[in-house]
């Protein structure tokens, strides 16, 4: 398997894995999973609304209301969430094989998102890895240990860059400080969209 470019507290990360080209099949990609399952803004346990807009693809899409964080087979409309698409699918097979990821959640950032630091938690297996891909304007990442207060580190994730937590670092704190506005031209109006696939049952 091709080398991380470096690695944060334990996790990979692969500088421009993806070339223009392909950012922008994926973006279309993207905008279909939008269109059959509109992007929202999930409450967090204290009932308010997240500054990162989402939605999902495959068999799980994650959701968040005042009763916790969970997975649920359908988006909050009824409708099903639409496959993974088949793009999305090969990076993972690249990077990290094994069984494929039954979801793909969609974030979008606007200029002023960001999301706090936190485990990814809520799936039944951590041996499977999780794998990140970021698109659009940089964002400062920031990953620590697998407790709160561990010492952290940052990198700025641009457009092209593919993470994954996995092994010692599956558990890894993690969050997005903040955006570079305008670092990017890949979206028309700006932002960044982060994927986030992973092993749900
Ligand atoms: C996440 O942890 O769900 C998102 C990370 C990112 O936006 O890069
Ligand atoms: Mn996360």
């Amino acid at each position: 398997m091709t080398e991380p470019t470096l690695t944060l507290n334990g996790v990979s990360i692969w500088k421009g894995w993806l070339n223009r080209a392909d950012q922008e099949a994926l973006v279309a990609d993207l905008r279909a999973v939008a269109s059959a399952a509109p992007l929202f803004s999930p409450l967090t346990g204290a009932g308010r609304p997240m500054s990162v807009r989402m939605t999902s693809a495959g068999r799980f899409g994650w959701y968040s209301d005042r009763s916790g964080y969970r997975y649920i087979d359908r988006h909050p409309s009824g409708v099903a969430w639409p496959p993974i698409p088949k793009a999305v699918l090969m990076i993972w097979d690249s990077l990290c094989g094994g069984r494929p990821p039954d979801c793909c959640l969609v974030n979008f950032y606007d200029p002023q998102a960001r999301m706090g630091l936190h485990q990814d938690r809520d799936e039944a297996d951590f041996a499977h890895p999780v794998l990140s891909i970021s698109l659009g304007d940089d964002a400062l990442f920031r990953v620590g240990g697998l407790a709160r207060t561990d010492p952290t580190r940052s990198v700025w994730l641009q457009s092209g860059d593919v993470a994954v937590l996995g092994g010692a670092a599956r558990l890894a704190f993690h969050g997005i400080d903040r955006l570079r506005p305008n670092s990017s031209t890949l979206l028309g109006s700006g932002g960044r969209i982060n994927l986030t696939l992973r092993v749900v049952t």
